[in-house]
């Protein structure tokens, strides 16, 4: 049973074969073709934080599809009532075809995964956020075309997002350069296990310089809400300001996936510039989903 629980789950080229079908797919749903491989097909989703992008994406497409979805939370699910992680993947795994789980912990998803008969993906947790990462790269090959031998930017935080690019750079063949305040840098045995060029950077302009993509996230994420205040501090020289985004090369993109702060992590001026990518970012959450639902399922039956 394949599950989606980071992107080394796939490999480089199964990675670089579902953003082409993204693009087919996002081409094909645009044309107006039904294209319905998961008709009577059910994902369950389980939330244990907040989303916009991530649910109205994965229920979308799974409608698009010719199936159902089923939002789980814990406020109204056993899951919140301490019903035991293994138990309820064996359950909810007999009902559906598909398992999405966004929440804290990644090894909750790892020990649902365990106890699953069906396909587990991992929609965020304080690690990971390997679909975030199937859109970005979409995006970019749109737009620019293949990503493999590029140079990205990484600014702000070492967290989930990071951790995704730097599994990304691996899987895709891009350079990645992270620029963090000192303390806040991706975990050192993530950044080791890559088989990719990473390079550390405290200096947001020196690391910007020859990029191709400038990247950034939240100061804080979902469930650091009280560090705000100490983060807002630590963080202050890291916004994507336009002088940043001059230093990196012409032709450069900006990503980031939402929701933004304008004025903390990038300013108002680069979200809306031309070189801003995040509203088409955005929308490629559904397409490169669907890519990977519809992998899945058919692996699933294989
Ligand atoms: N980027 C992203 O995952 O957005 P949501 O938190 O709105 O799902
Ligand atoms: N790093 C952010 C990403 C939100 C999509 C968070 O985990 O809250």
């Amino acid at each position: 049973m394949r599950h989606f629980l980071t992107l080394k789950d796939f490999s480089s080229d199964e990675l670089t074969k579902l953003i082409d079908r993204a693009i087919e797919l996002k081409q094909q749903h645009k044309a107006g073709h039904v294209y319905e491989p998961l008709k009577n097909k059910v994902l369950a989703m389980i939330f244990d934080k907040s989303s916009t992008r991530t649910r109205v994406s994965f229920e979308s497409g799974m409608t698009q599809f010719g199936g159902g979805s089923i939002f789980l939370s814990p406020n109204d699910s056993q899951l919140g009532r301490g019903e035991p992680i293994e138990d309820s993947a064996r359950v909810i795994s007999s009902m559906v075809d598909l398992v999405m789980i966004r929440t804290f912990d990644h090894n909750m998803v790892e020990r649902f995964a365990d106890y699953s008969s069906v396909p587990v993906i991992n929609a965020l947790t304080d690690d990971y956020h390997p679909c975030q990462l199937l859109a970005d790269i979409q995006t970019y090959v749109e737009q620019r075309g293949s990503i493999e031998g590029k140079t990205v930017t990484w600014i702000g935080d070492g967290n989930n997002m990071c951790h995704s690019y730097i599994n990304a750079a691996d899987r895709f063949g891009f350079k990645l350069k992270v620029a963090t305040p000192e303390g806040y840098e991706p975990r050192a045995d993530i950044v080791a296990e890559a088989d990719a060029e990473i390079m550390l950077f405290n200096d947001p302009i020196e690391a910007v310089h020859n990029s191709d993509l400038v990247v950034t996230d939240v100061w804080a994420s979902m469930g650091q809400e009280e560090e705000q205040k100490k983060r807002e501090v630590a963080f202050a020289n890291f916004q994507v300001t336009r002088e940043l985004m001059d230093n990196a090369n012409d032709d450069a993109l900006f990503m980031h996936c939402l929701p933004a702060h304008r004025g903390e992590e990038v300013s108002a001026e680069v979200m809306d510039a031309t070189d801003s990518v995040v509203w088409q970012e955005a929308e490629n959450r559904l397409h490169a989903q669907k890519a990977l639902l519809e992998f899945l399922y058919l692996n699933s039956q294989a």
